[in-house]
């Protein structure tokens, strides 16, 4: 009832009188007085005024199953949902939660992580209170060699879901990074669970930096968060269940072709490498290029010095722009 209760006190901006909580939610004043101080002992500021009732003003960010859900409009994505204030790596608890039998959808947030993961084997620094860490555990029935591409379809996701509630102009550098500003604020980790032709489970783990302030030396010069791009924090939880709506509409795009084919406009629109000079990282030898956007497999298409067109897969090589990061 908490999370129904915050959604209609959020929803109206206004006063909600106890009686209208009472009779919407068949439940006694008592048990309406109990969830109020409930919420406020978890952050939230609920002014109470006899006659006219309850109004929401303001609310913590924080990363609660209540917050998320309240405002989750998904027929599977996070339909399921754990949120934990500290874990391992949300990657690992979806991996073993989708072993347990839970289904497709299943979403692990956390508020921190102890051993965060990031791609190629590095770590991905994982404070608290500050980024969204989430996994979203998938049972796909299709073949393991197309599962690479549902990264793809993730960064798309985080992108628009970003457009969507900060206004910034998010980007994709190909393959799954997003920027804003030309610098990363997104990371997405996938892994798969599977035989040679048969996906047990894939998760693909989505880090975004939210409301941090500041970042170490080391990445200053590449990393930036929402917050510092847009001058004011943000509601982590609305942030979450944007993209995971956006993430279950192209998914299921992608799904019906099983390629990207139906995603095309959408991602190289939003591609920052799209038209310009990149060098390609090819441990055969690196080279230099016009990226010209991606195919319906999700390589980026580079055209060479020559004229040529070559497909560069993400999985053996990796892009650059020619003075930095983007
Ligand atoms: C990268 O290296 O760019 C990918 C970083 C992915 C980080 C996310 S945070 C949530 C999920 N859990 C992890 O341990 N890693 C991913």
């Amino acid at each position: 009832m908490k999370t129904e209760i915050l959604s209609l006190l959020r929803e109206r901006e206004n006063y909600v009188s106890g009686q209208e909580l009472c009779n919407h939610f068949g439940v006694s004043r008592t048990a309406v007085w109990k969830v109020m101080n409930q919420l406020k002992e978890e952050g939230y500021e609920i002014e109470a005024v006899k006659n006219k009732g309850y109004k929401l003003l303001n609310q913590p960010d924080i990363l609660s199953a209540s917050e998320i859900a309240g405002r989750l409009h998904t027929k599977w994505a996070g339909r399921k949902l754990y949120c934990l204030e500290e874990t391992g790596s949300t990657n690992t608890d979806a991996k073993r939660l989708l072993e347990e039998g839970k289904p497709h959808g299943t979403l692990v947030v956390a508020d921190k992580q102890n051993s965060g993961k990031g791609r190629r084997g590095r770590s991905w620094s994982s404070p608290k209170g500050t980024s969204i860490y989430m996994s979203i555990g998938l049972k796909p029935s299709f073949h393991p060699d197309k599962a690479a591409m549902v990264t793809l379809v993730m960064a798309l996701a985080v992108a628009e879901g970003i457009r969507k509630i900060t206004g910034l102009e998010a980007f994709i550098k190909w393959p799954n990074d997003v920027v804003v500003n030309k610098k990363k604020v997104c990371g997405i980790l996938t892994e798969m669970n599977a035989e040679m032709d048969y996906i047990h489970s894939v998760v693909i783990g989505t880090g975004i930096n939210v409301n941090e302030m500041e970042f170490p030396e080391e990445i200053k010069e590449t990393a930036t968060s929402l917050f510092l791009e847009k001058g004011e924090k943000l509601t982590r939880a609305q942030l979450t269940a944007a993209v995971m709506e956006c993430f279950e509409r192209d998914y299921e795009i992608f799904l019906a072709q099983q390629d990207l084919r139906g995603l095309l406009e959408e991602y190289n629109g939003l591609l920052i490498n799209r038209g310009k000079r990149v060098k390609v990282l090819d441990p055969k030898g690196e080279w230099e290029g016009c990226a010209k956007g991606i195919n319906e497999k999700g390589e980026l298409l580079v055209e060479d010095e020559e004229g040529k067109l070559v497909k560069v897969y993400a999985g053996e090589v990796s892009v650059r722009g020619l003075y930095g990061y983007v």
